[in-house]
């Protein structure tokens, strides 16, 4: 799948499924699993390396997680060639992690092209549309970096939005709409609407020529995306708008435990005597 794939899904009206992953194991199930593309978000900085918030990821890890997710989607390739199967390989997509791309044009250029060049990531996704994030992505589409956008709920502006919904009164809402405008006017290929009003989505998806690819933005977008280790239930901090469909951690824990109790064949109560000391 290339950036522009996504757009000609929407043009026929087939649903997008965008899932996150971290590294080999996560990105070969996801790719399994049929995923359109693979989103390797800032997420992870609190799904897989244990923060409070997405802010503290660097880019060195961020390119570390997108390098392994690559190779799992290398080796599913590899194994569809095997069986005779010829299944779109999912695109690639890595989140700029914070202060990457805020302090000036070409410090982010820099990044995303090293999210291009050190790992296989066909695209970049970036937070916000405030004039100088738009002056950055006008630059990278310009010098060929294709860019998803992401509005409403932006995690790396946790201090200031919260993780509330976002968009939820009429001068909010049109603020919005126009920013996705200028999103789409510099070049973006998609857009990331997190936790905003449904009947706003919705409408977005209609009047947007590019794909809405929805999270906790109800179900008129052009595509969902779910951070994987929530779907699974693998996370200890689930997001309202993102139920689990299993007990991914129960399920694990329970399995463990049995192995570990296998492990452990279950002891005679008391100890055997010891042998009586030799009298000397
Ligand atoms: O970082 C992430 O996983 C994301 C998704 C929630 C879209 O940005």
């Amino acid at each position: 799948m290339r950036p522009a794939d996504l757009m000609l899904r929407k043009q026929d009206g087939l649903p997008i499924a965008m899932l996150t992953a971290w590294d080999a194991l996560s990105a070969w199930v996801v790719a399994e699993a049929g995923a359109d593309a693979v989103l390797v978000g800032d997420s992870l900085a609190m799904t897989v390396l244990g923060h409070g918030t997405t802010l503290p990821v660097t880019l060195d890890e961020m390119v570390h997680h997108c390098q392994a997710s690559g190779r799992g989607l290398e080796a599913w390739r590899l194994e569809q060639l095997r069986q005779g199967l010829h299944r779109p390989v999912p695109l690639l997509i890595c989140d700029l992690p914070f202060l990457s791309y805020q302090c000036g044009a070409d410090e982010a250029l820099a990044a995303a092209g090293r999210v291009l060049k050190e790992a296989p990531a066909a695209g970049v996704k970036l937070e916000g549309a405030e004039p100088e994030t738009l002056a950055v992505i006008d630059r990278m589409v310009r010098i060929g970096i294709p860019v998803l956008g992401h509005l409403g709920l932006t995690p790396q502006s946790v201090h200031q939005l919260g993780y509330r919904r976002q968009a939820r009164d009429p001068v909010a809402q049109e603020r919005l709409r126009r920013q996705a405008e200028r999103l789409e006017a510099a070049g973006c290929f998609g857009l990331v609407l997190e936790h905003v009003p449904t009947e706003l989505a919705r409408a977005l998806s209609l009047d947007l020529r590019i794909p809405v690819i929805g999270i906790g933005a109800g179900d008129g977008c052009d595509g969902q995306v779910r951070v994987t280790a929530d779907l699974l239930g693998l996370t200890s901090r689930q997001p309202p708008f993102s139920p689990p469909l299993l007990d991914g951690r129960g399920l694990a824990v329970d399995a463990l435990r049995g192995w570990i109790s296998a492990q452990r064949p279950a002891r005679p109560a008391t100890r055997p005597a010891a042998p009586a000391a030799p009298h000397c």
